[in-house]
């Protein structure tokens, strides 16, 4: 089955799910369940910023990504931001993350944007593979992360 992509915009009921999978594997320490759920709920308005999209496998959603704002507090010059690319562990080597980042350049693209950034700790061989450049470095709770681009 070809899988398809949706944002959230069009699917406002599959925000519980991209809710709980951001809140699970990014911001269990920074806030409760229920913020992040009002949070993911803001990408269902019809605006560009934030716009979340959802890999579905027939009607099952298996994995997110997110076109936002403000990324990273204090540095608005890296705006826009690639944030929460996750893919289900069941579903994961699949190529599906690919799909995703592929998927968010090309709408970024359509609507006018000429560079993403994004932050990782963990996938930098993932998103080089997607032809993203590192560009600089920081250090926070003792994990050091990696700021990213590409121009689209
Ligand atoms: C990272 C994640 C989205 C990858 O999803 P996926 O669907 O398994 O990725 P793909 O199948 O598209 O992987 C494509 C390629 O990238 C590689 N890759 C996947 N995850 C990687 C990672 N974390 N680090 C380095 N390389 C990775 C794969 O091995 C594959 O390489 P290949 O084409 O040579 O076989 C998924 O593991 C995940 O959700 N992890 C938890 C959340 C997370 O870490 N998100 C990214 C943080 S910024």
């Amino acid at each position: 089955m070809t899988p398809m992509i949706v944002s959230t915009a069009a699917r406002p009921d599959l925000v519980p799910t991209t809710a709980r999978w951001r809140w699970e594997a990014f911001f269990q320490d920074a806030m409760s369940l229920d913020e992040m759920l009002l949070m993911e709920a803001e990408a269902t308005n019809s605006e560009l910023m934030p716009t979340v999209l959802v890999l579905l496998e027939g009607e099952e959603p298996v994995g997110m990504v997110a076109l936002c704002l403000d990324d990273l507090e204090g540095r608005p010059d890296l705006n826009p931001w690639l944030a929460g690319l996750y893919v289900a562990d069941a579903h994961r080597g699949n190529g599906y993350g690919l799909r995703l980042i592929a998927e968010l350049e090309g709408l970024a693209r359509r609507e006018g944007i000429d560079r993403l950034s994004l932050y990782t700790a963990s996938a930098v061989d993932l998103y080089s593979k997607a032809g993203w450049s590192e560009v600089e470095s920081f250090s926070k709770d003792e994990a050091t992360y990696w700021i990213m681009q590409k121009a689209l």
